[in-house]
């Protein structure tokens, strides 16, 4: 019998857990249809929101690929996996109404794969933000992102996108979204809190149906030549390296709010098994987004097959591996102890009176 890859997200059966993540290849027709056609369960699209100043930003946008020395890379599908990307980036250029005429077209071809296409509003003000909702609702469309949690909040204009740090605020705006339409709202959280638990918690207290979890940091790279930061601001920052972070918080949000409410991971997944290790850790399905604009579509389709082919080795159906190793965390007083361990870590010369 053939491995069951398919994945409940709330009232939400994906036929897989592996869903491409909005970011600038998820802009233009020709990029959607690329996700949907790699096999994924689903594709969240580059977001809207009402904010021309936002939208302006993704004029302003600048990207690279750092190797471990921080030193740029060129990018192309030949860069490292464990390459750094930063970035300044900004919301869709079209307009709602050209925006949301493409996501219902994409729905439909989304549909003959069985996939599902997934709309993403960045909060600017509630009130618009919940009244594009009612419209995304309106034209049919199955599911609603819901990102309160971009890096940037903090580097542009108040109003422009929302980095929500406060869990109770939090609540107020995924309260004013639940009231406004009834398709699932999937709430998308930053990372850059150490309540991210809370903030997810709030989600859910208020409506959300899930919780996708978490959003990027912000970094800022001095240039040792010019003596200027790079790009002369803060960036985003993302990199194969911030996936045990995400699982942390799978693992710890799991472990706060209980095993029902179903979580999304995101951030730091490249792989079919990197998808395996953030479900483990506590997510039902993963969305995998930069990585994609620097290795191409084929990223996703390799994740499909090695995601599957993880299966088939153990054995196992996808639903199976949500919180596994999240469930088994210990604290450090329930772990064995070690006497003497760190010796073996230090170098010899640090050792003897
Ligand atoms: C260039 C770029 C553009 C992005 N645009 C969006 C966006 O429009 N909406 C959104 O919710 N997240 C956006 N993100 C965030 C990603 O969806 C994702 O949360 C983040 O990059 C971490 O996941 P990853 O490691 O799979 O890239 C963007 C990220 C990057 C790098």
């Amino acid at each position: 019998m053939a491995t069951d890859t398919t994945t409940r997200i709330g009232q939400t059966t994906l036929k897989n857990p592996i869903i491409a993540g909005p970011a600038e290849h998820l802009i233009e027709a020709a990029g959607i249809r690329n996700a949907i056609r790699s096999g994924v369960g689903a594709v969240a699209i580059k977001s809207a929101n009402e904010v021309d100043a936002a939208k302006d930003q993704l004029e302003r946008s600048e990207y690279t690929l750092f190797d471990e020395h921080w030193r740029p890379i060129p990018w192309n599908p030949q860069a490292p996996r464990a390459a750094t990307l930063a970035c300044r980036s900004g919301m869709s250029p079209l307009p709602f109404e050209p925006w949301l005429d493409q996501a219902v077209r994409m729905d439909r071809e989304a549909r003959d794969h069985d996939c599902l296409l997934i709309p993403s509003l960045i909060l600017g003000e509630i009130g618009p933000a919940v009244e594009m909702a009612r419209q995304v609702e309106q034209a049919g469309l199955r599911v609603l992102e819901f990102n309160v949690g971009v890096p940037y909040g903090s580097q542009t204009k108040k109003g422009n996108v929302a980095t929500e740090l406060s869990p109770d605020r939090l609540g107020g705006f995924v309260a004013a979204m639940r009231a406004a339409v009834s398709i699932p709202v999937w709430v998308k959280t930053t990372g850059q809190s150490e309540r991210v638990p809370q903030l997810a918690g709030s989600a859910f207290d208020n409506g959300a149906d899930a919780v996708i979890m978490a959003g990027r940091l912000l970094g800022f790279v001095p240039d040792v030549e010019t003596l200027a930061p790079v790009f002369g601001t803060s960036l985003g920052i993302g990199g194969f390296w911030n996936l045990p972070i995400t699982c942390q918080w799978l693992a710890m949000t799991r472990k706060a709010i209980g095993p029902d409410k179903p979580l999304i991971g995101i951030n730091g997944a490249q792989t079919g098994l990197d998808v395996a290790r953030m479900m483990l850790a506590g997510a039902s399905a993963v969305e995998i987004a930069s990585p994609v604009m620097v290795y191409g579509f084929e990223l996703l389709q390799r994740a499909v097959a090695e995601f599957s082919e993880y299966l088939d080795r153990k054995g196992l159906a996808a639903r199976d591996l949500i919180g596994v190793a999240g469930d088994q965390h210990k604290t450090f007083m329930q772990v064995d102890r070690r006497p003497g361990n760190w010796r073996n870590y230090v170098p010899a010369d640090a050792l003897g009176t």
